[in-house]
């Protein structure tokens, strides 16, 4: 067993926060282990608790197509979540689950070394844009210590509202070229604008 999978099996009995008492299963992630790109979402829902894998309800019918759009299937990309266990009723992660979960993710990303990390929806963009708006950073790619960072909208919320469809659809269709690009992007400051704005 490789690391990677170590690490996916060391998920499935974690109990660091206490999400483990509500879930069915724990999704840690699914993908190869050379993956150039990451898809990092927010936590599982429903379905992915049922299944233990990421993104195999509606939202993840529709990173599908977007990413059929783009040339690309799921057994290209890595696809995980922020958290690991399904809050209850599908809430927003607590912030002691996601620091209690963190380290998971970094793990994750140490190990298969993406060129990018696509983050989708808020709680994601949030490690590597801190206090940033998603309105206003999406679709706008940023280095940091090497890991190209990707901000698009969490699928789900195009589907709940469809004028954010054709975002989504034009910052996926960016995200060839974002990957061509990542070697050749310098190392970022944070955009001051969005800095200085409140996440929560
Ligand atoms: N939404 C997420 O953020 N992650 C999933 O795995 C499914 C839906």
């Amino acid at each position: 067993m490789g690391e990677l999978e170590r690490l996916e099996a060391e998920v499935t009995q974690c109990t660091r926060c206490l999400l483990h008492r509500g879930r069915t299963r724990a999704v840690p992630g699914e993908g190869p282990g050379d993956a150039e790109v990451m898809f990092v979402g927010e936590g599982p829902g429903f379905h992915e608790d049922q299944e233990g894998r990421p993104f195999v309800g509606p939202a993840g019918q529709y990173l599908d197509e977007l990413l059929t759009g783009i040339g690309l299937t799921r057994g290209d990309v890595y696809i995980t979540n922020v958290i690991k266990c399904r809050p209850p009723g599908n809430r927003d992660p607590l912030p002691e689950e996601v620091t209690a979960c963190e380290p998971f993710l970094d793990r994750q990303i140490a190990l298969i070394q993406p060129a990018v990390v696509v983050t989708l929806g808020r709680f994601s963009m949030a490690r590597a844009f801190p206090k940033a708006r998603i309105s206003e950073v999406h679709g706008e790619p940023r280095k940091i210590n090497g890991i190209v960072y990707y901000p698009m909208y969490h699928p789900a919320a195009a589907l709940h509202r469809p004028s954010l469809r054709p975002i989504v659809e034009a910052d996926m269709g960016q995200l060839p070229q974002v990957i061509q690009r990542a070697p050749h992007l310098p190392d970022s400051e944070p955009p001051p604008r969005a800095e200085q704005l409140e996440l929560f």
